[in-house]
């Protein structure tokens, strides 16, 4: 069963939960990965939050819950931000990005936040079409912002979401 719930506030599950985390960001995001101590840091600012979906195993305690989907995200007055986003591999193309999307949306609504801001490379295709089916549309194009060597330039999009007329 899958359970999608805030980052933990007790300090053991929330360690483990923002290893867990940092795990799934070394496989889904090898060559950009936001380690252990980066995500603590981050989280230390009130600003920034985490949502994670577990899948609940055995649905009794935390031994059989694992982190399968993060979403790490800022709220800026009415401005919010994703910061990163992931689904383990074999998890993926089940919903589990859309889940936390959908609540991430909820959750903004009642704190009256007016947009929601992402950056996604361009060339990724299941980034692009998750946030477009999440009603995100491209604002901006930073030409050739992601440079490595030997390989082409990409582009980010800086994608936004608006709230102010959903009802
Ligand atoms: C992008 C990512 C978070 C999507 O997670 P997910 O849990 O698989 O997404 P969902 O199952 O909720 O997919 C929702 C929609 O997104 C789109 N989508 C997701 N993966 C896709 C893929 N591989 N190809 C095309 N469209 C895709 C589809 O529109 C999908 O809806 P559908 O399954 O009804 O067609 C996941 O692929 C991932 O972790 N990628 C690596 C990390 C990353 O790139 N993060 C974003 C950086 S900006």
């Amino acid at each position: 069963m899958f359970v999608i719930e805030k980052l933990p506030a007790e300090a053991t599950n929330l360690g483990q939960a923002v290893q867990e985390v940092a795990d799934i960001e070394s496989i889904v995001q090898s060559h950009d990965a936001w380690e252990y101590h980066a995500l603590c840091d981050l989280l230390e600012q009130d600003s920034i939050d985490m949502l994670l979906v577990y899948d609940e195993q055995d649905g009794i305690d935390n031994a059989g819950k694992v982190v399968i989907g993060y979403c790490l995200y800022q709220v800026v007055f009415e401005q919010a931000e994703v910061l990163r986003i992931g689904t383990l591999p074999n998890y993926q193309r089940q919903g589990i990005a859309s889940k936390l999307l959908t609540q991430l949306n909820k959750e903004l609504q009642l704190r009256d936040v007016a947009s929601l801001l992402l950056e996604v490379r361009a060339d990724n295709a299941p980034a692009v079409a998750l946030y477009t089916k999440h009603e995100f549309a491209v604002i901006h194009k930073r030409k050739n912002y992601y440079q490595l060597p030997y390989q082409a330039a990409v582009d980010a999009l800086i994608m936004q979401r608006t709230y102010e007329d959903t009802p």
